[in-house]
């Protein structure tokens, strides 16, 4: 991808995830210039360096960074990733009251240098600390969203693109709710190509059930805690599904993409961050409308916004 002249990405966090937010984004050529911030000068310093010498094969990307605010300064997209991560068995929700803290110091010094950049919020859980920080610097919910199940998605079609024989860029389906254990697929929209999923048929195989798709659904669900149970953490998938996000900003692409964002009379939910398909452009996310759901679809995503409402309920109080 040719990056956009003069177009600049700061992440925020140089962790692993932060890390492979940048490399993704150098690698993809999601932006012109990336830059890399994190409070831990030493660390910091080092992941710069360290992605600048491969930046020989990166096309027209650049790479800056270091320990202070600054070289944030005049971003077009803000991804942050920093703060504490699920240690094994531990759910995103667990993180809520530590992170909830970093976002609230680092948001007002991130707006100073970047104050018309787009923030999409990668540090878990996502979709509450989007409330938190979308009303604690009352940015329009468009310009404030989180990476949500963009990444859930992309691990759905993975294995429904295994399962069907085909590209996962021929599988539309996708997870919607919250990006944690309440989340779950739109299985009244899934296609492959133009098949409906349960009437698509795999050459030598069964088709698929209801049953099967419910392990898959519960495999995507539970895929971090056992990627995290093995290396300690999930990175490369949520940078490249971060990177993704960029470029649809980055490009004013329009394209439709399950972000998270504060959910205005939604489909009757209000107040409440949860990914749904979205169209992702350089004005940032807004949710689709006419998003069809199942009955059983609707019970799923209120619950989901229930599940949410109370730990945003929470941590006010
Ligand atoms: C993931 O789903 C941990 O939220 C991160 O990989």
């Amino acid at each position: 991808m040719t990056a956009i002249e003069n177009s600049k990405l700061t992440v925020v966090g140089a962790g692993s995830v932060g890390s492979s937010v940048a490399y993704a984004a150098l690698i993809r050529g999601s932006a012109r210039h990336v830059a890399l911030y994190d409070i831990a000068t030493a660390k910091v310093d080092a992941e710069v360096l360290d992605l600048a010498h491969g930046t020989q094969f990166t096309g027209s990307s650049d790479i800056i960074g270091g320990s202070d605010v600054s070289v944030a300064e005049g971003s077009h997209v803000v991804v942050i990733t920093a703060g504490a991560k699920q240690n094994p068995g531990q759910s995103r929700i667990e993180l809520a009251g530590v992170n909830a803290g970093i976002l609230k110091t680092m948001m007002p010094q991130l707006l100073e240098v970047a104050p018309n950049a787009i923030y999409v919020i990668v540090t878990n859980p996502c979709d509450v600390l989007t409330v938190l920080a979308q009303e604690a610097t009352g940015l329009p919910p468009e310009r404030i969203f989180a990476s949500g199940t963009v990444l859930d998605t992309s691990r759905l079609r993975w294995q429904l693109a295994r399962r069907a024989g085909v590209s996962s860029s021929s599988v539309h389906a996708y997870i919607v709710g919250e990006h944690g254990d309440t989340e779950f697929p739109l299985w009244s929209a899934a296609t492959i190509g133009t098949v409906p999923i349960l009437d698509w048929e795999t050459p030598g195989q069964p088709p698929m059930t209801t049953e099967e798709l419910d392990d898959i659904a519960v495999n995507v669900r539970d895929a971090a805690y056992k990627v995290i149970q093995g290396k300690g953490a999930t990175n490369y998938a949520i940078g490249l599904s971060s990177a993704r996000i960029v470029e649809a900003i980055l490009h004013d692409e329009h394209a439709v993409l399950p972000v998270s964002t504060v959910l205005r009379d939604y489909h009757g939910i209000d107040g409440v961050a949860l990914s749904v398909p979205s169209i992702v452009s350089a004005s940032g996310a807004v949710p689709v409308p006419a998003t069809s759901f199942s009955g059983k679809e609707f019970d799923q995503l209120r619950h989901s916004a229930d599940h949410l409402r109370q730990v945003v309920d929470t941590l006010r109080s």
